[in-house]
C-alpha cells in the first residue's frame, strides 16, 4: 500500500574549533584522564568560543546537511530544532537559524526534550510529513552545554560537550512495508517523577537566572539502561522486527559503560553500534545527529541499512527510532 515516508537525504555536522582533552580538566577539580576514560570513554570534547552561539553552531551543522543533500536552503519548508542551550528565552533557535539561513518561508520551531531531544525532533518531523504539513524538514540538535556546567563540581563538567548535527527528512512515497527507506517506527516516554535526578538549578519563571547542570549519575545510569534498552525494543516490535534484524544502532553518546550494557541487552553486538563519545562527550540533543553524520561520512552506515537510534535524559525523557537509512 502507498504511503508517504521521512526518508534522510543529507547529513551533516558541525563542531567549534577548540578541542579540551580530559587532562584539561586535571587543572580545575579532582579528576584524572584514567578515570573520565575508564567511567564514561569520553577521551575529549569540544567547547564553543566566547560569542558562538548554539545557533551559530546549528548553522555550519545545516550548511553539512544541505550540501550533502545538494540542495538549498531555500528547498526548506521547517525547521525543528531540539535544544536545551538556546541563544535567547526566546525567539527561538530555529527562527534565528531561520534567518541565517536566508530562509523566509515555511516554519521554524525549537523542541525541547534535553538529551532525547533528537528522538522527539524527529518523531515530530516525521509526524509533520506523514500529515502533509511540509515536505523538507530540517531536524537539528545543537547544544552549547559548557555554557550550563558547574565548573567546581567533578561529578558532571567532565561528561558534556559543544555541538550540533542536522539531518534533512523528505516526504517520498514507499509501499508500507519495512524494506521502505524512511522513519518506520517511534517510541517516545517521559516520566516527571524523576525531575529531581537530572536537572538544571535556574530557569526563567522559578530563579531568573540560567543555572547549572545537576545530575545524580549512578541512578540516571541505571535508568539508561533499562529505560534505553525497552524503548528499543518497543520500537523495533511495532513493526515486528527484533534486534537480531538492526544494521546500526546510533545511540546517544553520554557514556560507553551505558551504549555497550544496552546494546548487549537488545542483542546487538559492538561492531553494530556507532561510538563517538571518544571524541564529543555528552553533546545532549546534538549527540545522535552528530554520530550519524560522522557514521555517515566515514562510509560506516550505508544507503538501505536499518538504523536504530535511542536516547534519554531530564525529564526524564526517552525514546528509540527505527528507520532506513
Ligand atoms: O545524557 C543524559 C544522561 N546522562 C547519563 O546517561 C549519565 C549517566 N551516569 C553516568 O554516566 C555515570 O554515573 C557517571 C559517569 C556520571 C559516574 O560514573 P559512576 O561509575 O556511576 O561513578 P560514581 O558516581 O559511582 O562515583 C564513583 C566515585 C565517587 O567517589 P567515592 O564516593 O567512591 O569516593 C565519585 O566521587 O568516583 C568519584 N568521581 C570522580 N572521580 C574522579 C565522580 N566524578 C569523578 C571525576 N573524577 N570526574
Amino acid at each position: 500500500m502507498s504511503t508517504i515516508r521521512a526518508v534522510a537525504i543529507g547529513c551533516g555536522h558541525y563542531l567549534p574549533k577548540r578541542v579540551v582533552e580530559n587532562v584539561e580538566f586535571e587543572q580545575w577539580v579532582e579528576t584524572s584522564d584514567e578515570w573520565i576514560r575508564a567511567r564514561t570513554g569520553i577521551e575529549r570534547r569540544h567547547f564553543a568560543a566566547d560569542g558562538e552561539l548554539t545557533s551559530d553552531l546549528a548553522y555550519h551543522a545545516s550548511i553539512d546537511a544541505l550540501n550533502d543533500a545538494g540542495i538549498e536552503a531555500s528547498d526548506i519548508d521547517a525547521i525543528v530544532l531540539a535544544t536545551s542551550t538556546p541563544d535567547q528565552t526566546f525567539p527561538s533557535t530555529a527562527t534565528k537559524l531561520q534567518a541565517k539561513l536566508g530562509i523566509k518561508v515555511g516554519f521554524a520551531f525549537d523542541l525541547q526534550a534535553v538529551c532525547a531531544g533528537f528522538a522527539y525532533a524527529l518523531t515530530t518531523a516525521n509526524s509533520l510529513i506523514i500529515s502533509g504539513q511540509a515536505k523538507r524538514i530540517l531536524v537539528i540538535g545543537a547544544e552549547t552545554f559548557s555554557r550550563i556546567m558547574d565548573w567546581e563540581d567533578r561529578t558532571t563538567c567532565v561528561l558534556f560537550g559543544d555541538g550540533a548535527g542536522a539531518l534533512i527528512l523528505e516526504a517520498q512515497e514507499g509501499n508500507g512495508s519495512n524494506e521502505d527507506r524512511g522513519v518506520l517506527s517511534c517510541d517516545l516516554n517521559s516520566d516527571g517523577t524523576y525531575n529531581d535526578i537530572l536537572y538544571v538549578d535556574g530557569g526563567v519563571s522559578s530563579t531568573q537566572t540560567t543555572g547549572v547542570l545537576k545530575m545524580e549519575g549512578q541512578e540516571v545510569f541505571k535508568h539508561a539502561v533499562k529505560k534505553l534498552s525497552s524503548s528499543g525494543e518497543a520500537a523495533l516490535e511495532k513493526i515486528g522486527l527484533t534486534g537480531q534484524d538492526v544494521d546500526w544502532i546510533v545511540p546517544h553518546q553520554a557514556n560507553l559503560r551505558i551504549i555497550k550494557k544496552t546494546a548487549q541487552k537488545m542483542g546487538v553486538p559492538m561492531e553494530r553500534v556507532v561510538v563517538t563519545v571518544q571524541d564529543h562527550g555528552n553533546t545532549s540533543a546534538a549527540s545522535i545527529p552528530l554520530a550519524m553524520s560522522v557514521a555517515n561520512k566515514n562510509g560506516q552506515i550505508q544507503k538501505n541499512q536499518l538504523l536504530l537510534t535511542e536516547a534519554i535524559g531530564g525529564g526524564l525523557a526517552w525514546g528509540a527510532i527505527v528507520l532506513r537509512w
